[in-house]
């Protein structure tokens, strides 16, 4: 069997296989069908200095080959997800990777610092997608100074594995991720959601209670592919591959493009057992192509 272990900065992983923010709840609803002490990583759901409501419903519209949602970060706060959701997650047998949100570059700051004293938190992914209060609601990530704010400002308060998300909603990709990197980020990952919209023609209105949503799964995998290709050759440090992930061969797709690791979202609504059916997948691909670690197929596209 080939070895799967990967390395994101300091950050050893069993195997390049993590589950994406907002998809996979904490773990813990998941537990009776998955064994997850066998994945890479578990990145829990986006938390915020203080709690969030989310959105009006519906949040959520099916498409062809893909989702729209709207959830809008709910959730009930760091100091709450430090009080009573981390002492269950701590004996997990996995990686713990926390997806922290933010309004402004010191609630992210704050949240991150409150994060960095969990000891079995080795890493925390900064969603950068969320809209800025101070600018009329643009999104941080979208612009170098904006999501350069935001790295900095982490960078500053967090000591232990910074992976910053990158949004998909830019002109130019490899600028933003460049722009991290030099702020100290140790990896990017990418995609988050493209923004999309999707209408009720009976009711004349959008089938999302605030008109748009996050388009996910495998309508956006080509984009998040030819942009995490992007990225790869434009920094040094790591970079995660997601976005419409299905099956070991998108996998192994995301790892060619040049990703070090990847994620796993939409797919584990279709099916709870992806995330493993693609790490088992990925060594049955390695054995069945001569290869002995998944390392000779990261960035080895040909050109
Ligand atoms: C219901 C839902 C909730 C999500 N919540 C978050 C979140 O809290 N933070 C975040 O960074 N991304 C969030 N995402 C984006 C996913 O983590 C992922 O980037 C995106 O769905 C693309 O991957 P996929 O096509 O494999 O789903 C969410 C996606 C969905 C579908």
């Amino acid at each position: 069997m080939a070895t799967l272990n990967v390395k994101i900065n300091n950050l050893q992983l069993q195997n390049p296989v993590m589950t994406a923010s907002g998809t996979f709840g904490y773990g813990l609803e998941f537990a009776d069908l998955v064994p997850l002490d066998r994945l890479g990583a578990i990145i829990v759901k986006g938390t915020t200095l203080e709690p969030r409501e989310g959105n009006d419903y519906p949040r959520m519209a099916e498409t062809a080959s893909g989702m729209l949602n709207c959830v809008g970060l709910q959730n009930k706060g760091v100091d709450y997800f430090c009080r009573n959701i981390y002492p269950q997650l701590r004996d997990i047998g996995t990686h713990m990777i926390v997806n922290v949100s933010g309004s402004s570059p010191e609630t992210y700051a704050e949240c991150a610092a409150r994060i960095d004293e969990l000891d079995r938190i080795p890493a925390i992914e900064l969603n950068i997608s969320c809209p800025n209060v101070r600018q009329g609601g643009m999104a941080f990530g979208v612009t170098c100074e904006g999501a350069a704010s935001v790295v900095r400002a982490v960078r500053a308060r967090y000591h232990k594995t910074l992976i910053v998300k990158l949004s998909p909603n830019v002109t130019n990709v490899a600028d933003i991720a460049r722009a991290c990197e030099a702020e100290g980020a140790d990896s990017v990952s990418l995609i988050n959601t493209l923004m999309g919209m999707a209408i009720d023609i009976e009711h004349r209105r959008p089938k999302l209670s605030i008109g748009t949503g996050g388009l996910s799964g495998p309508a956006v995998k080509p984009v998040a592919l030819r942009m995490v290709w992007q990225v790869a050759r434009a920094v040094k440090i790591p970079v995660v591959g997601l976005g419409g992930i299905m099956t070991a061969q998108d996998a192994v797709e995301f790892l060619m493009a040049g990703a070090t690791a990847i994620e796993i979202g939409t797919a584990n609504f279709i099916d709870p057992t992806v995330t493993i059916k693609v790490i088992d997948g990925l060594n049955a691909w390695l054995d069945a192509h001569g290869c002995r670690s998944v390392s000779e197929i990261i960035g080895a596209l040909e050109d």
